[in-house]
């Protein structure tokens, strides 16, 4: 697929989705929505990549989903096509560990796809809100879900029913975000947690996603369960045999994949 709407970039086995509509704020228009799906599925498939980044410009992520585009549409039209399932599902099945890097706004979708990520590093111009109550709607891309969880229901009621914009700083606090960085530094501090997420066992890293995203769906019993038999399978690695050795040998390892 031909983009027009993102650009991507694959250096030193980080695979970099930038979005890029920037007229438009880039607000996620169909188009960008289907172009964005069909990268993850591309980086995700591919060997070479081992961490990805969604990013957008200095000053905006994404003003969210494209209000112009949604403005003649009726519940018709969004209930049979599902509206934004696609972009769930293509999220929900990602297996490599993908890390947000937002600087300027991050609002509505934008907010969302953010969250969807596994990671979010702010640049300090940085600001996350759903304005969707601000239109006569609400949010649609798991707002609801993944800002409670994140920030907790008294911050996330406010921002939902008020459209409230929070700042990096703010962020920070709340639990929303990792770390807040300068926003010359944005691209540079991510590309470094990226690095460094790529360096390790690819198999030891997609078992932790698993694990960590099953934290906020399990019981505290079954996720230790899940946690530890995954831990006892990566003992049938060849990385943990590596990594193992490493450590005993005093040298770095070098991890395979296998
Ligand atoms: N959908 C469609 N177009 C959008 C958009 C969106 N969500 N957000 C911004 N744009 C477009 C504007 O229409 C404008 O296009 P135009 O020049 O063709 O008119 C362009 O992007 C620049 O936006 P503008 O509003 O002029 O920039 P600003 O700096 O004054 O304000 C925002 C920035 C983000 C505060 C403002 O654009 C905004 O509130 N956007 C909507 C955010 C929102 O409600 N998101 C949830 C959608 S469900």
């Amino acid at each position: 697929m031909a983009y027009e709407n993102i650009v991507l970039e694959i250096t030193d086995h980080v695979g970099v989705i930038r979005l890029d509509r920037p007229d438009k704020l880039n607000a996620l228009n169909e188009g960008l929505r289907c172009e964005l799906i069909d990268a993850l599925a591309n980086l995700d498939a591919n060997d070479d990549v081992r961490c990805l980044i969604l990013t957008g410009s200095a000053r905006v992520f994404s003003a969210g989903a494209d209000i112009k585009e949604m403005n003649d549409k009726a519940f018709v039209d969004m209930f049979k096509g599902d509206a934004f399932g696609a972009e769930t599902q293509a999220f929900g099945q990602l297996r490599k560990v993908i890390i947000a890097a937002v600087a300027g706004h991050a609002l509505g979708g934008g907010c969302e796809l953010a969250m969807m990520c596994d990671i979010i590093i702010a640049a300090d111009n940085a600001t996350f809100g759903q304005p969707e109550i601000n239109i006569g709607v609400m949010a649609g891309l798991g707002g609801t879900q993944r800002l409670t969880r994140a920030v907790g229901k008294s911050k996330s009621m406010e921002m939902h029913l008020t459209g409230r914009r929070m700042n990096a700083q703010e962020a920070m606090t709340a639990g929303l975000v990792s770390r807040v960085v300068p926003v010359n530094d944005l691209m540079t501090e991510t590309m470094d947690v990226a690095a460094k997420i790529a360096e390790k066992s690819p198999l030891a890293v997609m078992a932790v996603k698993e694990a960590v995203n099953r934290a906020e769906e399990l019981s505290l019993r079954e996720g230790l369960l899940y946690e530890r038999r995954l831990f006892h399978s990566l003992f049938s690695t060849e990385d943990k045999v590596e990594g193992m050795s490493a450590f005993v040998d005093r040298r770095e390892p070098k991890f395979r994949n296998c």
